[in-house]
């Protein structure tokens, strides 16, 4: 076990690049097992949920090779069975994924719950239950999820999602890629990450139409082949260095993004006295005057995303006046707010709703990450706050941030991962 060491107050300055997105590659890598062929996935993160869901792959009979760091080639023309082991796909939350492409190739799957981040409450997947039933399978849930297609293969279907889900709009499109006759996905998610995921199915083959919109169209297809494809980058990974920043000062550039899945970002930021110049494929984000308050809400996309909401109130705890947080996506997002109100930081939860009264300073104190997001929050305080912080239970950072660390430090943060049995070492850090 390790956990990081941080000694806060100094801005940041210089560059950072961002990787692949963690939950369009989550997506992408169960789809490979869509395809009767070689897939080669390009920027693909390098996090600890990927090596899982690659495993994964490996065991149910996958052939997976790392041409370089971030390039993956994945060969799925010999799978041997749709049972996925209880141990690794209970560890990360989007093995449900594994579902809709096991169904969707050979019309039968088992696999555990899903497990991954809880932020406190319970994480349904009715809605992928309800969409894998209207395309004609049986459904059965309890410890592991075993799912059958009638006759072998999924029938293309009508499905009016009751809450706009991320999840279940990706699993039903694996689930309709290979099916006979066309899925309709009303009410769906339009991230980029549901646009990626239909980009790389449609570019093996696949016939998918309305990605990004509320309405998609899965026209199923009776085989998908090889090709290649690469990963959007990482919004939420751009962001959370674009909040580390906001709270602690200086001038990053951030590099290799799409400015437009910013977009809601980078408005709030502005609104708190940050400024970003956008230039390509780059953003350049500067603080230097004070932090003003603001109001955030939460909203599936283009809103402000709750994969942002921990990181921005942490931004705002550093701001002058009092901002009002809602969220809009989860039911308990903010079992961070504690970790944070020991750094200094004055938050009131009231069910959905945070109230931040901004403080001068944030100070180093022993934090834990709750998880993913959380456990960046925690990071952006103690980069802002004045002296010494030791944040635990780090693996959570290191299932979404690819090489957090040596990233960090690239823009001057004074950063260490040391073992859990380690005292500080203070001197070092930098
Ligand atoms: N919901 C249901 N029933 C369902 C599915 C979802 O009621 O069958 C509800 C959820 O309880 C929630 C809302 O719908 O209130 C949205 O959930 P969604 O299905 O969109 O979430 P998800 O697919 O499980 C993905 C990301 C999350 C991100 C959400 C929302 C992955 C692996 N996870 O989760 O990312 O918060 O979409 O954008 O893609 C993270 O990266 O830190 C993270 C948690």
């Amino acid at each position: 076990m390790t956990k990081y060491i941080v000694r806060g107050g100094q801005p940041l300055f210089g560059e950072v690049h961002i990787s692949g997105a963690k939950n369009a590659a989550v997506a992408i890598i169960p789809a490979a097992l869509l395809v009767d062929g070689v897939c080669r996935i390009e920027n693909i993160p390098q996090i600890s949920d990927v090596t899982a869901l690659l495993k994964i792959l490996e065991q149910l009979g996958a052939s997976v090779r790392f041409l370089n760091r971030t390039d993956v080639e994945i060969d799925c023309r010999h799978i041997r069975t749709t049972q996925v082991s209880q141990e690794l796909a209970h560890r990360i939350r989007a093995s449900y994924y594994l579902i809709g492409a096991l169904l969707g190739r050979f019309g039968a799957a088992e696999v555990s719950m899903p497990g991954g981040c809880n932020f406190g409450g319970v994480r349904p997947i009715d809605q992928h239950v309800k969409g894998f039933a209207a395309m004609g399978a049986e459904v059965r849930e309890g410890d592991f999820i075993c799912a059958r297609a009638a006759n072998g293969r999924m029938k293309g279907a009508n499905v009016y999602l009751d809450v706009v889900s991320v999840g279940a709009t990706m699993n039903i499109m694996m689930a309709a890629a290979l099916a006979e006759g066309t899925t309709t996905i009303e009410n769906a998610a339009k991230e980029p990450h549901i646009v990626d995921l239909a980009n790389f199915l449609n570019s093996m083959g696949a016939d998918i139409k309305g990605a990004g919109t509320d309405t998609i169209r899965v026209f199923g297809v009776d085989r998908l082949h090889g090709g290649t494809y690469a990963i959007i980058p990482d919004q939420i990974e751009a962001g959370t260095y674009m909040a580390a920043v906001a709270a602690t000062g200086g001038q990053v550039l951030v590099r290799g993004i799409i400015p437009k899945h910013m977009d809601c970002i980078t408005a709030k930021l502005q609104e708190m006295g940050v400024e970003v110049e956008e230039q390509d494929d780059t953003l350049l984000v500067r603080r230097a005057g004070k932090l003003m308050r603001t109001n955030v809400k939460t909203l599936p996309y283009p809103g402000f995303p709750t994969d942002m909401q921990p990181q921005i109130t942490t931004v705002l705890s550093l701001a002058e006046g009092t901002s009002i947080v809602t969220e809009g996506v989860w039911d308990n997002r903010y079992r961070y707010v504690g970790e944070l109100t020991r750094m200094g930081a004055q938050i009131r939860v009231d069910g959905r709703t945070a109230v931040v009264e901004g403080v001068k300073t944030l100070h180093g104190a022993a934090v834990q990450a709750y998880d993913l997001r959380a456990g960046a929050a925690m990071l952006i305080a103690a980069l802002a706050a004045d002296g010494v912080s030791e944040i635990s239970n780090v693996q959570y950072i290191e299932r979404g941030y690819e090489d957090i660390i040596a990233k960090l430090r690239g823009i001057g943060a004074a950063i260490e991962c040391v073992s859990c049995d380690d005292s500080i070492p203070v001197k070092q850090i930098g």
